[in-house]
């Protein structure tokens, strides 16, 4: 696959935070429960602006700039999947001992609600080319609303598992925000037309 260089630069990009969670945890800099709680909050963060990228497109629509988000909406997605994924490697790098602790900690109604949404946001990032595109014609848009789970089940992993919730639910809010305007957005300009 060859990158243009407005996406190697976006990649760049989204790529400075998680490189400087990993260079600081390898060093000690950064401990356990920080690198987990950045990691994952970059997930989030990330995937808000994902679930944004349509709504801005039907507020601006003459605006060039949200025809290039929209079309990199499907490097967005893998870059929380990305976050996702370093948020679990911190976390199983920590209990690499204690495989059956894993497993106990995965029953917990908090946890096992973030592996669900990490399977789904694995689903989605493997089938964010255009082989799948193809392969999956109209089913792939039917597949890719499982974000709308993935983030759900992502919320409600964050304010179970969180000593303090309040952020989760703050983030939990400005998504449902996002999801509703988006929806408002589109039947006004469905209307119009
Ligand atoms: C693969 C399964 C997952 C595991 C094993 C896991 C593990 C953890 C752990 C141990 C915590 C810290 C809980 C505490 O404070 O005691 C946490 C919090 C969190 N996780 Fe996960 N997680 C998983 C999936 C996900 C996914 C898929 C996302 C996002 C896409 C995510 C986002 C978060 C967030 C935002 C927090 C709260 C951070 C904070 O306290 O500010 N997690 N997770």
């Amino acid at each position: 696959m060859k990158l243009s260089p407005p996406q190697l630069l976006l990649w760049g990009l989204l790529s400075v935070p998680g490189v400087w969670i990993v260079a600081r945890h390898a060093t000690g800099a950064l401990g356990y429960g920080e690198a987990i709680q950045l990691s994952g909050e970059w997930a989030v963060r990330l995937l808000v602006v994902v679930l944004a990228v349509t709504g801005l497109r039907l507020a601006f629509p003459r605006a060039g700039w949200t025809v290039w988000l929209l079309r990199r909406r499907r490097d967005l997605g893998v870059a929380v999947f990305g976050y996702a994924l370093l948020h679990l490697g911190v976390y199983l790098a920590r209990k690499a001992e204690m495989p059956v602790l894993i497993v106990r900690e995965a029953l917990d109604p908090g946890m096992a609600v973030g592996w669900v949404g990490f399977v789904v946001f694995a689903v989605l990032a493997i089938t964010s080319n255009d082989a799948s595109v193809r392969a999956l014609g109209p089913r792939w848009r039917i597949l890719h609303r499982m974000v709308y789970a993935g983030a759900a089940l992502t919320i409600a992993h964050w304010v179970i598992t969180a000593f303090d919730p309040l952020v989760g639910w703050i983030h939990g809010g400005v998504l449902a925000a996002v999801i509703l305007v988006r929806l408002a957005l589109r039947r006004k300009t469905v209307r119009a037309g």
